[in-house]
């Protein structure tokens, strides 16, 4: 765990415009800052920047955040490995705190591992590069390969030599542990003396998400049918394989930008693409795609294009995790690469703009080739036809996300073309499957926004949270933003807005329903009596996530404003900055009302309780003031800026 003192100083030397600046292009417009948003695809930018706020809002798409939440949502981090990037960029040094001994001999372990493979990486490429055997038979069969020498660095290719121990003496005079050295599966101990596993084999690092060596894949440079072609890193705390995908460090830029991701079966095939050009590529070694991969995958593309041999054993494999991929909502294409090539020796064979042309025009469907394959496979069959059809839409019923509504009506349709069935027949089979898997209860926590009746599919339009909200709502939104924004302003020459507002929040505190506002409202004036001045930034990182999202999603930045609307104005429109007294009267005169409303209510239930005439007296008396109170409020309300 990060120490709380780490993460405050990491908070307290955030510069949003830099961090952001770091990765998208931002030009200043007015207080704020602009640029195209990387969330979603835009021509003009609407991607909004406030320096003094420290957050961000995408007036196209609607995300926002703060600094650390578009570290995280840009780069795929979790919030800790968000922190640890700021660290790095700022040079803090973080503090730990205690965590459980399991934990910390986790870690403990796991830093060792890189630190092991680190070492095992520069070994490896230094007999590669920079000795005779290497040179003579490492380097020439990379070169003999198609592999140039920027390749090699780039990808850290090494070779480890053929006499028996040459990595383990020199890890074992590194004072590397041996226990450890035998966990990374680099050496392996023979009649109680320790060797090197990979002798006499190019070695393929294999990177995490931020570069650093998760373990290693291993080649046989002579083929041997005693040994086998590859040798990989034995599962330990940092190489779990269900979660590697080989190239991913590479490619996630160029799969961001293509908004697609290229999947192939080997290590060369990476490699080779990559030389050629083609970045957005990654290799899942040849068995079947995990969850993990496919949610990997996902977290930066919604499509995938699986580019395989056509008759390796690798098809099949991904077939099986075709279902999973639908679940988890991608687009999946296929690409068959012709016969006895894989994507490696194909594009060194066409060249690499030849390989994007046959890309793009052999990218299919991979439900309706799944489809055609079976098709001719049956024949004239009608019972192996009718599996077929059971089949395709089950795994059609797997597509089962409200926003891939549509996706999955086109499938309904293109299908049914092909098996030269009714549509509306087919259909009805669909929803059938989807249906029994409702009553089997499989969907328990994915309740499923659409209507699934057979005569009756319609998609709900999805509905904006914000759409739903209340005027009371969003009142109470602005007044907290009110008391953020202009608190330490001044209210006259006596006091501050928040201690204006403070002389009157005693009664209104109750008036409020969300309490998630009260909280922000109570935070507020703690720190204030504790003689700080809070800003909006004193609630930007609470640890409280919900209330974190609420303070972003209500605080305002000031979109562009348009120059139609200047024209309008002819000269200066008034800001929110300069009218700020009359919103915090405006709003707090609001919570007013809301309790003359409440006084109201309850005064007429008194009336209609009691059966004195005099008590009945008081109560028309107060009612009319009560009223009276009503209008003059109303009056002064006027208009609220409030979004
Ligand atoms: N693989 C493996 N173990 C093996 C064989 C293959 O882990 N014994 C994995 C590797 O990740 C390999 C991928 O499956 O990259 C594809 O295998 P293959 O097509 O046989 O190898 P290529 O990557 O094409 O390697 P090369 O081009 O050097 O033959
Ligand atoms: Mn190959």
């Amino acid at each position: 765990m990060i120490s709380q003192n780490s993460i405050q100083q990491i908070q307290s030397q955030i510069d949003i415009i830099d961090i952001i600046g770091s990765f998208i292009k931002l030009k200043k417009r007015g207080a704020n800052y602009l640029g195209n948003c990387p969330f979603h695809h835009e021509k003009t930018p609407s991607f909004t920047v406030s320096p003094s706020k420290e957050i961000y809002k995408c007036f196209g798409c609607g995300k926002s955040g703060n600094a650390i939440g578009f570290v995280m949502d840009h780069e795929k981090y979790s919030y800790v490995e968000a922190l640890r990037w700021l660290a790095n960029k700022y040079n803090i040094e973080l503090e730990e705190t205690e965590t459980s001994p399991e934990f910390k001999a986790i870690q403990l372990t796991s830093d060792s591992l890189f630190i092991i493979n680190n070492f095992a990486k520069d070994f490896f490429s230094n007999a590669l590069l920079n000795t005779e055997e290497g040179t003579d038979i490492a380097l020439s069969y990379l070169k003999e390969r198609g592999f140039n020498s920027q390749t090699i660095e780039k990808f850290q290719l090494g070779y480890n030599p053929s006499t028996k121990d040459a990595f383990t003496k020199a890890a074992i005079e590194g004072q590397y542990n041996k226990d450890l050295l035998i966990k990374t599966g680099l050496v392996v101990s023979r009649d109680e003396k320790l060797m090197d596993n990979y002798r006499s084999r190019i070695i393929f690092p294999i990177h995490n998400q931020s570069g650093k060596i998760l373990g290693f894949g291993a080649r046989i440079i002579k083929s041997n049918d005693k040994a086998p072609k590859y040798i990989n890193t034995p599962e330990n705390e940092i190489y779990i394989k269900s979660k590697i995908l080989y190239g991913s460090y590479f490619a996630r830029t160029a799969i961001d930008k293509a908004d697609e991701c290229l999947l192939v079966e080997g290590y060369t095939d990476v490699v080779s693409l990559h030389q050629a050009g083609i970045e957005n590529v990654v290799a899942s070694g040849g068995t079947s795609l995990t969850i993990d991969q496919l949610r990997l995958i996902k977290k930066y593309t919604k499509n995938l294009t699986i580019i395989y041999d056509g008759d390796s054993a690798g098809i099949k494999a991904a077939l099986r995790g075709l279902d999973l991929a639908l679940e988890e909502g991608l687009d999946v294409k296929l690409v068959l690469i012709p016969d006895k090539e894989d994507p490696d020796s194909y594009v060194n064979k066409i060249g690499a703009a030849e390989f994007i042309d046959f890309v793009k025009t052999e990218k299919k469907d991979f439900i309706l080739f799944q489809l055609e394959i079976a098709l001719k496979d049956a024949g004239n069959d009608s019972s192996k036809k009718s599996a077929i059809i059971n089949q395709i839409a089950e795994t059609i019923s797997k597509i089962n996300k409200t926003e891939d509504f549509t996706k999955r009506q086109d499938y309904i349709k293109k299908v049914s073309e092909l098996l030269k069935v009714e549509e509306s027949g087919f259909n009805a089979l669909v929803n059938k499957v989807i249906r029994e898997k409702i009553n089997k209860e499989e969907f328990k926590n994915t309740k499923p926004n659409i209507d699934f009746s057979e005569t009756d599919n319609f998609q709900q339009p999805e509905i904006e949270i914000s759409d739903l909200l209340t005027k009371d709502e969003l009142h109470e939104q602005a007044l907290v933003r009110s008391l953020l924004e202009f608190g330490m302003k001044d209210w006259d020459d006596k006091q501050k807005v928040a201690d204006y507002f403070f002389n009157y929040y005693d009664e209104l505190e109750d008036l409020i329903d969300n309490k998630k506002l009260v909280t922000i409202i109570n935070l507020y004036r703690t720190l204030y009596r504790e003689d700080e001045e809070p800003t909006v930034k004193n609630f930007l990182y609470n640890e409280d996530k919900e209330l974190n999202e609420l303070i972003i999603k209500i605080m305002d930045v000031q979109s562009e404003i348009s120059p139609k609307w200047k024209e309008h104005y002819e000269g200066h429109i008034p800001t929110r900055e300069e009218l700020y007294k009359e919103e915090v009267l405006s709003t707090m005169n609001y919570l007013q009302l809301r309790k003359i409303k409440r006084l109201i209510l309850e005064n007429q239930e008194e009336m209609q309780r009691t059966a004195d005439s005099n008590e009945q007296m008081i109560c028309m008396q107060t009612h009319q003031h009560l009223k009276k109170l009503e209008s003059e409020i109303t009056k002064k309300i006027g208009t609220v800026i409030y979004k």
